[in-house]
């Protein structure tokens, strides 16, 4: 079944020889795009879409969410905004909540906050385990996660458990919990940070998963400078996320590497942190991904609109460097060539917005903007 989107007022494709198209249309056939090009030009198919000259661009990649997870966390935000500053520690109130739902609970959770996302135009999500913290808890989470959504990542590093010895967890999180949990997943991740885990501790985990086949990805430089940027270009690691408090020599390291920074700035807002250094980052020539890491401790929202507006109107992108790093730039943190650009080939993600064009993202902060979703080639909404 093939579906016509036509009288688009502008297309984001980030296909570098398509680039952004005006009056502009798109041909979905089955899950994958399978014509872009001028709306004169246009060739035969099942289904025609008017877009009435709004803007389309590819759907969101939000490669950082921890989506598995019971409880509520309101009263540390409450807290937090009176003052008291973020710590790793509120990952325990979670921890303890979603070790107390049942499967369907967890489920029908991550089930509410992917359609959340979805409807505001999010067409990849990656998800963590990292709330569970034991054998069972962690292949639960995995288990779950892999049902629901495209990427997921054992985050079994993300706190020595409360009343564990660290070393007896860490030798536990690099070995039998990883090889129950890696069935599940695609990717390794290690809260690397002060009052969660050390330099030589995230190594371990890093490399036990690598060689278990696993990618790899860092929690690093969230809350203070540390290791996590280093360690994640030494090993490799397809992306570090935070990157809130870089180094000179982080910044470089990255620049001089395939790891991408994944920005989190609904996290440093939530957290009352400083916002990533973006702009520098981009000028070193890194490669940058934004996305929401929406958790119900440090970033409790789905929304890559606001992730972007912040971006372009807090940090010094352009709206366009915004939008790339939202799409494009998330698929990379994910290694997926499939997703984040629309030319012929790629998944049939596409995103329209009721505006004109992809500025109005910065230009109307707040307002749900999204008009029409296809995921894989499905309407997805309205
Ligand atoms: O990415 N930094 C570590 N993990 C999450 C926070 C999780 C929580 O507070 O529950 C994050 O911000």
């Amino acid at each position: 079944m093939s579906v016509l989107v036509t009288n688009l007022g502008e297309l984001t494709t980030n296909d570098p020889e398509l680039g952004t198209l005006t009056d502009a249309a798109i041909v979905l056939d089955g899950d994958r795009v399978a014509w872009v090009g001028h709306a004169r030009k246009v060739p035969a198919t099942d289904t025609r879409v008017d877009a009435g000259g709004r803007a389309g661009l590819p759907g969101w990649v939000d490669s950082h969410t921890h989506l598995v997870f019971a409880g509520d966390r309101t009263a540390e935000f409450g807290a937090r905004m009176a003052g008291q500053p973020y710590t790793a520690g509120g990952i325990a109130v979670t921890v303890e909540a979603t070790r107390a739902a049942d499967d369907d609970q967890l489920r029908a959770g991550l089930r509410a906050h992917v359609a959340e996302a979805v409807a505001q135009g999010t067409t990849c999500i990656e998800t963590k385990t990292g709330y569970g913290l034991t054998v069972e808890d962690e292949v639960r989470s995995a288990r779950i996660a892999a049902e629901l959504v495209d990427e997921v990542t054992y985050l079994g590093a993300h706190l020595v458990p409360p009343g564990a010895d660290a070393d007896e967890y860490v030798a536990l999180a690099s070995g039998e919990m990883l090889d129950e949990v890696a069935p599940y997943v695609r990717w390794a991740d290690v809260f690397c940070e002060t009052g969660a885990f050390d330099e030589a501790q995230s190594r371990q985990v890093l490399r036990a998963a690598a060689a278990r086949g696993l990618g790899l990805r860092v929690h690093g430089n969230q809350l203070g400078p540390g290791p996590g940027v280093r360690l994640a270009v030494e090993l490799n690691a397809a992306s570090v996320d935070h990157c809130t408090h870089l180094t000179e020599s982080d910044v470089d390291a990255l620049a001089g590497s395939t790891t991408v920074a994944t920005l989190l700035p609904a996290c440093d807002l939530s957290t009352r942190q400083p916002l990533p250094p973006a702009r520098r980052l981009l000028d070193a020539g890194a490669t940058i991904a934004l996305a929401t890491n929406c958790n119900p401790g440090s970033s409790y929202t789905s929304s890559m609109a606001f992730c972007v507006a912040t971006a372009v109107l807090q940090m010094r992108l352009s709206v366009p460097e915004a939008i790339r790093a939202a799409t494009l730039g998330g698929a990379q943190a994910l290694r997926r060539p499939d997703v984040g650009v629309l030319r012929p080939g790629t998944r049939a993600d596409l995103h329209l917005l009721d505006a004109p064009s992809a500025t109005h993202l910065a230009y109307r902060p707040g307002v749900p903007l999204t008009w029409a979703v296809w995921h894989s080639g499905s309407p997805a909404r309205p």
